[in-house]
């Protein structure tokens, strides 16, 4: 959110009072003719996909399991982490292949794809947090999970064996919006993409929450 937020500030799309602390989840930036909106990163995706926003900011790990049918622009470079592969410190090695090895996940859709590649088969069960507990609790015998500094791994005693994907934050457009507002939003991505260039974005643990909502006004001509 932060990163997001000082992104668009480098971009010259300064908005007074929009705060990952308010209650307030929309804000209307009349200078600017948009109005901006602070939604979930899992829900990022579908404002976009089914149009409720022009524009988003989301991580690429939740598009990639999400695979929503949305533009992706451009890389914002920041909320940088990796997907990958953990067990107890000792017992990644130990392949049961004869037998499913179970995953605990938030990435249901990653987590299968990956295994089914490699032909190996799995069970998914899917958490939606604390995801380091499972192995320690016996609940799963591997975890697939986010990874930024590892050490939420290492205070559970778990080891990463492997990475699947690396993420990082993303600027994705509707499709329909792109082609009916894309003089507008290729002004922004323009800014973006500089304001991205000119220095890069820090972040820690940035999974990006705002959504760059409707244009309130078509673009002239
Ligand atoms: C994420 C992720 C890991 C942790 C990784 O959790 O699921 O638990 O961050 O960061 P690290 O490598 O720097 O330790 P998040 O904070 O989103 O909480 P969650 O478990 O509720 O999803």
């Amino acid at each position: 959110m932060e990163s997001a937020l000082e992104l668009f500030r480098r971009a010259g799309y300064d908005i007074p009072g929009l705060s990952g602390e308010s209650r307030r989840l929309i804000f209307v930036s009349p200078e600017n003719e948009m109005t901006f909106l602070i939604v979930r990163p899992s829900d990022v995706p579908t404002y976009v996909e089914y149009g409720g926003a022009d524009a988003g900011i989301v991580g690429k790990d939740v598009l990639l399991e999400q695979e929503s049918d949305v533009y992706e622009p451009l890389d914002l470079g920041f909320g940088a982490c990796r997907i990958s592969v953990a067990a107890l410190r000792g017992e990644g090695a130990h392949d049961r292949l004869s037998s499913k090895i179970r995953i605990a996940t938030k990435y249901p859709r990653i987590s299968e794809r990956y295994f089914n590649t490699r032909g190996i088969p799995v069970e998914i069960v899917k958490l939606y947090g604390s995801i380091e507990l499972a192995p320690v609790v016996g609940l799963a015998d591997r975890i697939v999970d986010l990874v930024e500094t590892g050490s939420t791994l290492k205070a559970h005693d778990l080891a990463e064996i492997e990475v699947i994907t690396q993420s990082t934050a993303r600027f994705i457009v509707n499709r329909a919006s792109f082609r009916l507002k894309q003089k507008p939003l290729m002004e922004l991505i323009r800014k973006l993409r500089v304001a991205v260039r000119s220095q890069s974005v820090l972040s820690r643990n940035g999974r990006p929450s705002t959504v760059l909502a409707r244009k309130r006004k078509a673009a002239r001509s």
